[in-house]
């Protein structure tokens, strides 16, 4: 089976990687091997090939993911941690293996730090509750930026709400960039953390994490990294950043949907009360009193996503052999020449472009509601998102209901950004 999983890397790189260590420095990603890669790039839609460049909301799934689950499923399935039978003690070794897997990925210390969630959401909140809200007073301040997910807005006006404190936002300029001096300024005595995205969902912006942590530190303000968007288009290396919490999610890193991940410093999770209560948490209930696992178990309350881990960690496998260095030279190229497509619409102007961006693109249309774009688009069998992308505020900012947004991944190809561009044409034609 590992055969199977080799033979997929050797499939879509063009410089061989060692076996388990990333892609060498430089190499490209062979786009054609790639998209041979993932079983549904091959699908029609409305009887036209496929087009996906909804990629910020979920990727696809590459057939070694898919495997993954399916072995599984088939010739392992057992609860983790429980039994002492084999079939137990295999899926609890394949389910700490994934937690090596996602250690590595992300260069974190230990696999004590590793927490497995639901998703990026989880995360968030499990911080937000077992972090923040303990020691949370009126008058204190939660910062965040002004281009954050729903995701890390709501868990903190929460708990913001419930204890009397304030949220704060760090503004964004006319082109999408954090205003790093600003966030500087909001950083005061009563902030009790800095949460803040590390890439975002409406435009594509990437924030200086190392700045903004050695900002937070030099004030001794913690500081939560939201790399939903960015751990799959770069590398997030937690150590080198030194951030204290940092979420992700297994849906956009070309894994299942129902897992997540929580990265913590293990000082900080070791003075955290539990989330979630109930079976694995514990190391021993009486009527009386309950004492905790030990880390990260304290935080994974419940018969975890088995399955959703080993596919992650075959996802995880999959980026490694492409390389994140190669994926994301492919994806700015490909941004690049999306933007040039997009501003010879007449007509079309991009939301988010700050020169720090990638992988999206995010657009209106004069005279035209973004869900008619991208209903008629459809009709071409291309997927694009339209909306508030889980962002409204910053829609507010820009003073937009709604934006279209194309967003890139590893498989798409200038021909299929071509296609776009024809398709927002007749868009333009059909409303002229
Ligand atoms: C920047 C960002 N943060 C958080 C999330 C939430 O991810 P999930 O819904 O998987 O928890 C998303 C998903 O779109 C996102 O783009």
């Amino acid at each position: 089976m590992a055969t199977e999983r080799s033979e997929h890397r050797r499939a879509s790189v063009v410089e061989e990687p060692e076996r388990g260590a990333a892609a060498a420095p430089g190499a490209t990603v062979d786009v054609a091997r790639v998209r041979a890669d993932f079983p549904i790039l091959t699908r029609t839609v409305h009887g036209k090939p496929l087009v996906y460049l909804d990629n910020a909301a979920t990727t696809q799934k590459p057939q070694s993911v898919l495997d993954a689950i399916a072995r599984y499923f088939r010739e392992t399935n057992a609860n983790v941690h429980r039994g002492v039978h084999e079939l137990s003690a295999r899926a609890t070794d394949q389910y700490e293996a994934a937690r090596e897997r996602v250690r590595r990925y992300f260069n974190a210390a230990s696999t004590r730090e590793i927490v497995f969630t639901r998703n990026a959401t989880e995360g968030i909140n499990l911080v937000a509750y077992s972090f923040v809200r303990p020691g949370l007073r009126e008058g204190d301040e939660v910062l965040v930026s002004a281009m954050e997910h729903h995701s890390n807005i709501v868990p903190w006006q929460i708990v913001c709400d419930a204890a009397g404190a304030r949220l704060r936002v760090a503004p964004i300029d006319d082109e999408g960039t954090l205003r790093l001096d600003e966030l500087d300024r909001l950083i005061g005595p009563r902030t009790r953390i800095v949460a803040i995205t590390h890439m975002s969902n409406a435009l594509g912006t990437i924030t200086p994490a190392r700045e903004i942590v050695r900002i937070a530190k030099r004030k001794n303000v913690p500081v939560l990294l939201d790399a939903s968007q960015a751990a799959y288009h770069m590398r997030v290396d937690v150590q080198a950043l030194d951030c204290d919490f940092m979420v992700a999610t297994g849906h956009k890193l070309y894994g299942p949907t129902g897992i997540g991940v929580l990265y913590g410093k293990e000082s900080r999770l070791e003075g955290m009360p539990p989330f979630l209560g109930g079976g694995d948490m514990i190391s021993s209930v009486t009527f009386e009193k309950s004492t905790w696992n030990v880390l990260p178990y304290k935080f994974e309350a419940g018969t975890p996503h088995i399955a959703g881990a080993i596919g992650l960690h075959a996802a995880l496998d999959y980026i490694d052999a492409i390389g994140l260095d190669a994926i994301a030279t492919h994806e700015r190229d490909l941004t690049a020449y999306a933007t040039r497509v997009l501003e010879a619409i007449p007509g079309i102007r991009l939301i988010g472009t700050s020169p720090e961006k990638s992988s999206i693109v995010s657009f209106v249309m004069d005279g035209v509601h973004p869900h008619d774009i991208g209903t008629i688009v459809d009709r071409e069998g291309i997927a694009i998102r339209t909306g508030h992308h889980c962002a409204q505020p910053v829609m507010e900012r820009f003073g937009v209901p709604a934006t279209a947004r194309a967003s890139i991944a590893m498989y798409n190809t200038r021909e299929e950004i071509d296609r776009l561009g024809r398709a927002l044409e007749t868009v333009r034609e059909v409303f002229a």
